[in-house]
């Protein structure tokens, strides 16, 4: 595939200019595959964004190796210092976005902990029924329905209700739930947030507000009556005699509803999209599916990347592939680029679900903030293709997917599908 775009030199690639997300995506891995041959971490300086002035540029990460070795040293490599997004967060982010995912230990350790805890093995057996149950009824509906846009009727679906009954959220809320966490992940894309700079920080900021407001609620009605769900759960979680605050909770519950709906809906829709471009793939996998679905979500899962960075902030002199890091330096972890790196993948750009080992980044390199949804991800991912693949063997992606523009997410808003015909 890098051999199509022969003319590209690292001087042709700006990480921060929002029109190298929109290229095609042969062209992203190409450009890619050309910062990995760079002999250094490539810098890139960094734009204004609407809440805050020009940060001081970043390093970005792009082998597997350096955001392995990032990953496992968090004590060089801080979440906590600034945000993981490229700027640092201002402080009416922190209210709604400043959970685990931007800590260091030993806060960070102590709500995970929390949440940890939260996920007893009772609940995880009653989520694993509801996959199922709830993948089996968005297929029923697929077939009732017909040829429709893949994403919004059937990938969206199953996180946000496997994500929302997890919480004991009531379904007349799911399209909020919805709504509010796409307008948090929308990345640059002016199909769900306004091109106007102030605008866009207050939709933000509305739809954390949002989402704060319905688990204050739903945390109160627990209170009086506790239910068998992660809201109680969280709510009443008591570790060494201290509980969360109202904004731990608030900002725990944006996490988990935004982590949990924004990654495994992009996962299933390129899943569609990658059985569709390689049917190789596809038949080997029905010829054998229980004994490959394992080995397949963890391939679909690294060719997708459904997300593609997080930072982290220098704490002391560090020294990377060649290059000196230092304190407040700024480092971005292509998770994208690192699922692409040939030196760890053979044929990087080829779907190969027998793939074995796999050691993908896909979830994040082993350290203290591994992906926690990681098991169910896999799980909403391997039912659902068993249900669609088993039930609607045709069925195929019928045409080019309608990304999503944003450095962050590799999101589709859309996708068209068809079968039966
Ligand atoms: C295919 C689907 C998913 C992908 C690709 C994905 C990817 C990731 C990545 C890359 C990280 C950061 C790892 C790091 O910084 O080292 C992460 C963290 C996290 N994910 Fe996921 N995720 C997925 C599904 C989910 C689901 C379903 C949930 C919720 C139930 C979830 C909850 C979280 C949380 C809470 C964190 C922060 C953990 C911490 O800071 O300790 N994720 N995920």
């Amino acid at each position: 595939m890098t051999a199509q775009y022969p003319a590209l030199s690292a001087a042709d690639i700006d990480l921060s200019d929002t029109e190298f997300w929109g290229w095609p995506l042969a062209e992203r891995r190409a450009a890619f595959a050309v910062l990995r041959a760079a002999e250094h971490p490539p810098f890139f300086a960094e734009p204004e964004t609407p809440f805050a002035e020009a940060g001081p540029g970043y390093y970005a990460l792009v082998r597997h190796a350096d955001v392995v070795e990032a990953s496992r040293r968090p004590e060089v490599f801080s979440s906590g210092k600034g945000a993981t997004s490229i700027p640092d967060l201002p402080a009416e982010f922190n209210e709604y976005f400043g959970s685990m995912i931007n800590m260091d230990d030993p806060r960070h350790a102590r709500l995970r902990r929390i949440v940890s805890r939260a996920f007893t093995p009772r609940m995880i057996k009653k989520f694993e029924g509801d996959v199922q149950l709830v993948a089996a009824a968005i297929v029923d509906d697929l077939l009732d329905r017909g040829p429709c846009d893949f994403v919004e009727h059937v990938a969206a679906r199953l996180p946000l209700t496997i994500i929302c009954q997890l919480m004991g959220i009531p379904d007349d809320r799911y399209d909020q739930v919805l709504r509010d966490t796409n307008i948090i992940l929308s990345g640059m894309d002016p199909d769900f947030i306004s091109e106007d700079p102030e605008q866009a920080v207050g939709q933000i900021l509305t739809a954390g507000a949002e989402l704060a407001d319905l688990v204050t609620g739903l945390a109160a009605e627990r209170a009086g009556r506790p239910g068998d769900d992660l809201v109680t759960a969280l709510a009443t979680a008591n570790i060494d005699g201290e509980q969360l605050t109202s904004a731990e909770l608030a900002s725990f519950f944006i996490l988990l509803v935004v982590a949990g709906n924004e990654t495994t809906r992009n996962a299933l829709s390129h899943s569609l999209m990658l059985l569709t471009d390689f049917p190789d793939q596809r038949e080997l996998l029905m010829a054998g599916f229980d004994g490959r679905i394992g080995t397949a979500v963890e391939e679909l899962v690294r060719y997708s990347s459904p997300v593609i960075f997080m930072r982290r902030t220098v704490t002391r002199d560090h020294r990377i592939n060649g290059q000196d890091f230092h304190e407040g330096d700024k480092a971005v972890l292509y998770y994208w680029s690192a699922n692409q790196d040939e030196t760890v993948f053979a044929d990087p750009a080829r779907l190969d679900i027998t793939r074995s080992p796999n050691p993908h980044v896909g979830f994040g390199a082993a350290g203290p903030h591994f992906c926690l949804g990681a098991h169910l991800a896999r799980r909403e991912v391997g039912v659902m293709l068993r249900e669609l693949l088993t039930r609607v063997p045709d069925i195929r992606a019928a045409g080019p997917p309608d990304r999503l523009l944003s450095s962050f997410i590799n999101g589709i808003k859309h996708l068209p599908c068809t079968f039966g015909g």
